[in-house]
């Protein structure tokens, strides 16, 4: 997808498809209504003969029979005017785009990016339109003849400042290209996309971005004790990696922010095995840890003054003769003791070992993202990722970041007295805690491994893989997580 930044009037340029945005409550937005002026006032009366309500990503494509320049008009929903924001434009877009899929457009032009002052809405659409007309089609052999929209040009007034909409647009599209990264690495089918498949793909990212980027193998585990994570790899025949990302862009007194994220490539639940229905989704089990490597893209593209460090324990979740059982004790590398209740809580296994070993990075703020449980999806369902943590202050950044990016968290309570679910009568906690507060018991677990870091956790399990396309989440990966902790980093990058 292109984008043009182009100056004068949109409504006398030739396209196949304009795109322009109806409020629910107010038909006098000036964009709106010299378009509909265009047509004679039709879109007005569409939308008095409830043809068309304005509603949020509604859509309608109108031929325009030669009174405008483009042939058609692509009409949004936007809403109540009151409630425009950014991601109203960006879920416009996304939608908009998706709306032209059927009709096989190949070129348009947008006007929902002058709804906002400044370059924010233009940031908005850009991301919208690229981020809603993702499709992963690796696998196919007969390709689509329809390749999706290939040219967007976008209006501004004559004499509007050049430089920093270009800055804004290239800005926008280097932060999707690392959410389409971390969309792909999820996409890809469990044979391809093996905990080696994960750290090639780590390694060769950080080759052209200038990253330092180190991955341990089995033995280097060995020698540094990670024997939790070992102990969910030892189910497979694919080896495990343990990836590590450095960052480091604002200097060697600033301490950097630490992130980690769950790298299960498969999880079949091990000798816990899963139910057989919905299997096939579990080799989304590694979104976390392609958040974090798409994060660590972002960053590195983007040259944000900040120093980051990624760490992502890859396995498979098994149930191979190697397998940990159900009643084992695992000393992890922190030195505590984990007794097995369910091998299908793999994730905190290798999660914890890597927290640990966060440890040595003195963390300003340590993240972590994990499709951890099934009870956050229950909770929350795809609409906010499960968030819990021992710091306002980081808990508080996140909030914000995931308003301004539109990836919402909600917080879960973390108090002390959930630890009950975990006692162990033969090691220091169990892994698995009952049915009750699932996503919780499973943050309280992390918590132990944490040391004094000021520490989140983000439960991604219901955010990481859409059932049905969303405004500019297709189904399938959504790469979510790239844009939150980017959004997150500007704000550490701002002091
Ligand atoms: N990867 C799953 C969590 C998951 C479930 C993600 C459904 C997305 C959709 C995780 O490893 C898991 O199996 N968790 C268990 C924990 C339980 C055994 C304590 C779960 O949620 O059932
Ligand atoms: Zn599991
Ligand atoms: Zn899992």
């Amino acid at each position: 997808m292109q984008f043009h930044l182009k100056f004068g009037d949109p409504l006398k340029f030739s396209c196949q498809a304009l795109i322009v945005g109806c409020f629910e409550d107010d038909l006098s937005e000036p964009l709106f209504k010299r378009v509909d002026h265009s047509l004679g006032g039709y879109l007005e009366s569409l939308y008095r003969q409830h043809e068309f309500s304005g509603k949020q990503n509604k859509t309608r494509i109108i031929p325009t029979l030669g009174k405008l320049s483009a042939e058609r008009i692509v009409v949004v929903g936007l809403g109540k005017k009151k409630e425009l924001s950014t991601e109203r434009i960006r879920q416009a877009a996304g939608t908009a785009i998706q709306a032209m899929r059927d009709t096989r457009i190949k070129s348009c032009a947008s006007l929902l990016h002058l709804l906002e002052k400044g370059s924010r809405s233009l940031q908005g659409t850009v991301e919208g339109m690229i981020l809603g007309g993702y499709a992963f089609q690796q696998y196919k052999s007969k390709k689509e003849d329809y390749g999706g929209i290939e040219d967007v040009a976008m209006f501004f007034p004559a004499g509007a400042k050049k430089d920093g909409l270009d800055k804004a647009l290239i800005e926008a599209r280097t932060l999707c290209e690392a959410v389409l990264f971390a969309r792909d690495m999820v996409s890809h089918p469990g044979n391809v996309a093996t905990p080696a498949f994960l750290a090639e793909k780590a390694v060769e990212m950080s080759a052209r971005y200038g990253i330092a980027c180190q991955v341990l193998e089995r033995e280097e585990m060995e020698r540094n004790s990670m024997e939790a994570l070992l102990a969910v790899a030892r189910g497979s025949r694919q080896p495990p990696r343990f990836i590590i990302l450095e960052y480091l862009a604002a200097g060697e007194k600033v301490r950097p922010t630490v992130l980690v994220g769950k790298g299960i490539t498969f999880d079949s639940g091990g000798i816990s095995l899963k139910p057989r229905e919905g299997m096939e989704k579990m080799k989304d089990d590694m979104a976390g840890g392609a958040a974090v490597i798409g994060t660590v893209m972002a960053a590195a593209a983007l040259k944000l003054p900040v120093n980051l460090i990624g760490l992502v324990p890859a396995a498979e979740n098994l149930p191979g003769g190697g397998a940990y059982k159900p009643g084992d004790v695992i000393k992890s590398m922190s030195g505590q003791t984990i007794e097995i209740v369910n091998t299908d809580a793999e994730g905190r296994m290798i999660l914890c070992d890597a927290l640990h070993y966060a440890q040595r990075y003195k963390p300003a703020a340590l993240i972590d993202m994990a499709t951890l449980t099934g009870a956050c999806v229950v909770a929350l369902g795809s609409f906010a990722s499960g968030m819990m943590g021992n710091d306002e202050g980081v808990k508080r950044a996140i909030r914000e970041a995931a308003q301004e990016s539109g990836e919402r968290v909600w917080e879960l309570p973390l108090w002390e007295d959930y630890g009950e679910l975990m006692k162990s009568d033969i090691a220091d906690m169990k892994n698995a805690g009952g049915p009750e507060a699932g996503t919780i018991s499973a943050a309280w677990f992390l918590k132990n491994f944490v040391g004094k870091s000021r520490w989140v956790h983000l439960d991604i399990a219901g955010t990481a893989w859409m059932d049905k396309d969303r405004p500019y989440m297709p189904k399938g990966a959504t790469g979510i997580g790239v844009r939150l902790l980017i959004e997150y980093l500007k704000g550490v990058a701002r002091g």
